[in-house]
């Protein structure tokens, strides 16, 4: 019965089967269903062997692009919005909402001191960014993890650029004080488009889509006895808020860089005037049973 609906199901449900005795239940879950949805799709849209062959060069492709300091599987599924889904799905609620990590955490942060900078090019709008974590019950956590990256006010991360920006440039790896605080100098980061010089690139030119994301600062927080955060906070008023290349955006995530014309406060800053400076609060769900 070549090619029939029968066929195919029949192929599906041996793959499905194979399965059966995986011994970690949801491992077992996972697979099955992942072969469900692949055989879906490929009985709904029937590719050709030759389209087939394309996806196969393509995926590999994406993984010899990959080095230690290039992630394109990760800017593939933040394209294709899976990041982003796989964030939304696990949310919570109750604490600061959650986006995607991207592929530039792909180097340790170094630790600072609260106040440092995290500029060593002495380029770019000045700006102070103060922080304050809390508990979902509003409590201030004091000791708090806080992982920070960012790109220059051109648009590039450190690893991008290894021979203009020293390493560690737009990083740093904070601990919040006794009321959950801390507060460190950088400058304005920029919009800028993902990497589109690999296969990531190819897609989004066949498709006719933009690569830009909207200026953003990340963050990772972790807090003992809380789920860790993966976030950002958005520049708001600059460009790609509403069509973020990797949908990424998130209402309460885009704050306010206000420009602060003030030489005593710049002074007490140890900045330049005129600065700018972006507050936010940030809240962690208590860790479950789950989280483990
Ligand atoms: C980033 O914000 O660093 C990023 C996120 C997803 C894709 C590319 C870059
Ligand atoms: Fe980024």
């Amino acid at each position: 019965m070549p090619g029939t609906d029968e066929a195919a199901e029949a192929v599906t449900t041996a793959v499905v089967d194979s399965f059966r005795d995986t011994p970690d239940p949801r491992l077992r879950e996972l697979l099955q269903g992942l072969v469900r949805h692949l055989h879906g799709y490929v009985r709904e849209l029937r590719p050709t062997i030759q389209e087939w062959e394309y996806a196969v060069d393509y995926l590999t492709a994406v993984g010899q692009t990959c080095d230690p300091t290039r992630q394109e599987f990760i800017l593939l599924s933040d394209v294709l919005g899976v990041s982003m889904l796989v964030e939304t799905v696990n949310e919570q609620g109750g604490g600061t909402e959650s986006t995607v990590l991207g592929p530039f955490h792909v180097v340790a942060s170094p630790r600072r001191e609260i106040g440092d900078t995290i500029d060593l090019m002495g380029t770019g709008t000045p700006c102070v960014v103060s922080l304050r974590v809390r508990s979902a019950d509003g409590s201030p956590l004091a000791g708090a993890s806080v992982d920070v990256w960012q790109c220059t006010e051109d648009g590039f991360y450190d690893v991008q650029q290894p021979d203009v920006q020293p390493p560690g440039n737009g990083r740093g790896l904070f601990r919040t004080d006794d009321e959950g605080r801390l507060w460190f100098r950088t400058v304005v980061p920029s919009h800028y488009p993902i990497p589109t010089d690999g296969p990531v690139g190819v897609l989004l030119g066949a498709t006719a889509r933009h690569p830009y994301r909207p200026a953003h600062i990340h963050f990772i927080v972790e807090a003992d006895g809380h789920r860790s955060l993966t976030t950002h906070i958005f520049v708001a008023d600059g460009p790609y808020l509403d069509s973020d290349a990797v949908f990424a955006v998130k209402e309460g995530l885009v704050v306010d860089f206000t420009e602060v014309d003030d030489e005593q406060r710049a002074r007490a800053y140890q900045v330049a005037a005129p600065f700018r400076v972006a507050e936010f609060d940030i809240t962690v769900e208590p860790a479950t049973s789950e989280d483990a």
